[in-house]
């Protein structure tokens, strides 16, 4: 099995969960989804009932927080406090929220460090928004997946059944706040491979990136 380090960053809706859990499994790898640990703290903040802008608050909120990842791609999975919040985490609420949390700079410092933690003892693919920048620079492969807006839009709008200008909106709104905090939206060097999944259906992608994980591309 893949003893390295794969790692994906893309904006919301670019397929990157899809993919890099097939990634994984097609690996014999393990899986972290890194934007599922940004939205169970986020989940943690509106339980508590503060602010997520209240970056003091959020902070006190953090330090009470115990998570827990799975890593198997056949069934990853977040537990918060011992609570399994799978489908929690995915609400409108924290979807709105999470950009704020994931914002204060000591959230990201704590989220940084369990993520390089799980990362250390390599067989993984790890996805997020600064996976291939700050997590994992020297992953052996790094990529970049993009799609155009209305592809993404309307895969999301498939998963929530809204509707596709709404959800648009809604995501450029996120992206906008996200690439305040991490660059996402282009390739950060050379080194990382851009694959477009607009045209490309999730097989496509899935292969080209076991090609390049072979190639040590
Ligand atoms: O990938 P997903 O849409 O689940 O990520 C949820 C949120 O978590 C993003 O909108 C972003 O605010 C935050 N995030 C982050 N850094 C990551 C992954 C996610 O700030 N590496």
């Amino acid at each position: 099995p893949f003893t390295g380090v794969v790692a994906v960053d893309g904006p919301s809706g670019s397929g990157k969960s899809t993919v890099s859990r097939r990634l994984a499994a097609a690996l014999g790898a393990r899986y972290l989804d890194t934007g599922a640990m940004y939205r169970a703290v986020t989940l943690a903040v509106l339980r508590a009932g503060v602010d997520p802008s209240d970056t003091d608050g959020v902070l006190s909120v953090l330090y009470g927080v115990d998570l827990q990842m799975g890593t198997d791609p056949a069934q990853p999975g977040v537990r918060l406090n011992g609570e399994s919040v799978d489908r929690q985490i995915r609400t409108e609420q924290v979807t709105g929220a999470v950009s704020a949390v994931s914002s204060v700079p000591g959230v990201r410092t704590v989220m940084i460090a369990q993520q390089r933690a799980i990362a250390a003892t390599g067989g993984i693919v790890i996805e997020g928004r600064d996976i291939t920048t700050v997590v994992a620079p020297d992953a052996d492969v790094r990529v970049l997946l993009t799609a155009s807006a209305a592809a993404r839009a309307a895969r999301r709008g498939g998963e929530t059944g809204t509707n596709a200008a709404e959800q648009q909106r809604a995501m450029r709104r996120r992206d906008e706040l996200d690439s305040r905090t991490s660059s996402f939206l282009s390739a950060a060097d050379e080194g990382v491979l851009v694959l477009d999944s607009t045209e490309l259906g999730i097989d496509e992608v899935v292969d080209q990136l076991v090609h390049a994980v072979h190639v040590g591309a």
